[in-house]
C-alpha cells in the first residue's frame, strides 16, 4: 500500500513491540544485574509512562502504517496494573491481527491468565532459563522456585493461550547443562522451546563472546540425543530458526542473533514505556514520541513522524557486528539502551 513506509533497506513495518514498564521482579544477570539495578536505581515514574489511551492511539496509527502484530513487553509487563484493559483496547484496533506478551510468568495465576485471554491476548512467550532451581537462580538472581514458572505456563495453556513459546537464554558455563533437561521436559508438551544466543544488548550485563553458545553447537547437542529436521519459517522475518524432532515430539526454535543475524527481515519497531521509539534493539537514543504526543500533535502529525522515522531507518546492527566479534559499541559510539527498558 502506498501509505505504508519502507525503510532504506526495503523493509516494511509489521510488528510493534510495546514496553509497558521498565520494572521487573527478577534480576536476570544478562538483563538487570543487581550491581546496576539495585535499590537506588531510578525507574520511570508513573507520570513518565504512556497512558493506555496514549498507547492505543500510537498502536492505531502504527496499524495504519502496516503494523499487524503487537507484542507487550517490559521489564515484566504483568507488573503494569490492569494490563487486561490495555489488551482489550488494543484488540479493538483495526488491522491488528495478533497480540502477544513476553513474560517471566511469575505473576501468571490462572485468574490472570484467563483475564488476559478474555481481554483478547492471543499468545504468550515465557522466559525460563533452567529446570533446576540452582541454575535458575544463577541466571535470574532471585529465590524463586522453577515450579511456579511451570505452574504459570500451565495456567496460560489452560486459559487457551497456547501453544506457548518458552524462551531460554543460554550462557555457556552457566546454564548450558540445562539444554538437554529443558528439551526433554518440553518435548511432547505441545509448547515450543526456543534457545536464545546470549546477546550483547545494553551495557549492564558486561557481555562476553566466550559466554555465547553458538546455535550450530546447540543444535548438534540436541541432535546427538534426539535427531531433528529443519522446518521452514512460519513467516518472513521470523527470529527463530525452527527444527522438528524426527520422532514427532514437536518442535524447537533457535534464535541466533549473534552467529546468524536476521536483520534482513527485521520489520520491528520498539517503543519504551515512556514513549521513546527505537528502530533497532541495539539503538542508543530513541525518538521522543511522547513529547510530540503531549504537545497536542494531530493524528496526521504523529503518523508522519512514525512513517518518517521508519523511512530513514537503515539499522542492521547484528549483521554489521557479526563481522567484528568482540566489538559491541553501537555505530554512533554512544551507550546502548538496556534490555529491560526496551523490552527485548
Ligand atoms: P514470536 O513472535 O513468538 O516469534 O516472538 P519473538 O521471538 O519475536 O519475541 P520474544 O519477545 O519472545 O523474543 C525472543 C528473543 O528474540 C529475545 O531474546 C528478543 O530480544 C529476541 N529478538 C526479538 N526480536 C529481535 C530483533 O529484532 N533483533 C534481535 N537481535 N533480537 C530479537
Ligand atoms: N540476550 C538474549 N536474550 C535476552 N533476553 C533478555 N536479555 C537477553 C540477552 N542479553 C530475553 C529474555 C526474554 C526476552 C524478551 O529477551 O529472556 O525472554
Ligand atoms: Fe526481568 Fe525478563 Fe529482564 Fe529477567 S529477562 S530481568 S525476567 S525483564
Ligand atoms: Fe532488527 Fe536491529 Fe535486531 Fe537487526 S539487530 S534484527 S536491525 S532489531
Amino acid at each position: 500500500r502506498a501509505d505504508e513506509p519502507v525503510d532504506q533497506l526495503g523493509r516494511g513495518l509489521r510488528d510493534l513491540r510495546i514496553s509497558v514498564t521498565d520494572r521487573c521482579n527478577f534480576r536476570c544477570r544478562y538483563c538487570m544485574p543487581r550491581e546496576m539495578f539495585g535499590r537506588d536505581f531510578e525507574f520511570l515514574a508513573r507520570r513518565q509512562l504512556l497512558s493506555f489511551e496514549e498507547i492505543e492511539r500510537i498502536a492505531r496509527l502504527a496499524a495504519g502504517l502496516g503494523v499487524r502484530k503487537l507484542r507487550l513487553t517490559g521489564g515484566e509487563p504483568l507488573l503494569r496494573r490492569e494490563l487486561d484493559k490495555l489488551i482489550g483496547a488494543l484488540s479493538a484496533v483495526p488491522g491488528i491481527d495478533d497480540i502477544a506478551l513476553t513474560t517471566n510468568a511469575s505473576l501468571l495465576t490462572p485468574a490472570v491468565a484467563a483475564g488476559l485471554r478474555e481481554a483478547g491476548l492471543n499468545r504468550i512467550n515465557v522466559s525460563l532459563d533452567a529446570l533446576d532451581d540452582e541454575s535458575f537462580r544463577a541466571m535470574t538472581d532471585v529465590d524463586y522456585p522453577v515450579q511456579r514458572v511451570l505452574d504459570g505456563i500451565d495456567a496460560a495453556a489452560d486459559a487457551g493461550l497456547g501453544p506457548i513459546k518458552i524462551n531460554m537464554v543460554v550462557k555457556r558455563g552457566t546454564n548450558d547443562d540445562q539444554i538437554l533437561p529443558m528439551a526433554e521436559h518440553f518435548r511432547g508438551s505441545g509448547h515450543i522451546l526456543r534457545f536464545i544466543e546470549y546477546m550483547d544488548v545494553g551495557n549492564a550485563n558486561r557481555w562476553r563472546l566466550d559466554e555465547v553458545l553458538p546455535a550450530r553447537e546447540l543444535v548438534d547437542r540436541i541432535a546427538a540425543r534426539w535427531p531433528v529436521e529443519a522446518l521452514p519459517p512460519n513467516h518472513p522475518g521470523e527470529v527463530a530458526n525452527r527444527w522438528r524432532y524426527a520422532d514427532g515430539q514437536g518442535e524447537i526454535g533457535v534464535i541466533a542473533s549473534v552467529t546468524q543475524p536476521f536483520c534482513g527481515g527485521c520489520r520491528r519497531l520498539r517503543m519504551s514505556a515512556e514513549g521513546k521509539l527505537f528502530t533497532c534493539l541495539f539503538g542508543s537514543r530513541g525518538y521522543d514520541l511522547r513529547a510530540l504526543l503531549r504537545s497536542g500533535a494531530s493524528d496526521e502529525q504523529l503518523a508522519d513522524a512514525l512513517g518518517g522515522l521508519w523511512r530513514r531507518r537503515e539499522d542492521r546492527y547484528s549483521e554489521l557486528r557479526s563481522g567484528e566479534p568482540g566489538d559491541d559499541t553501537p555505530a554512533d559510539g554512544e551507550k546502548k539502551v538496556e534490555m529491560s527498558y526496551i523490552g527485548g
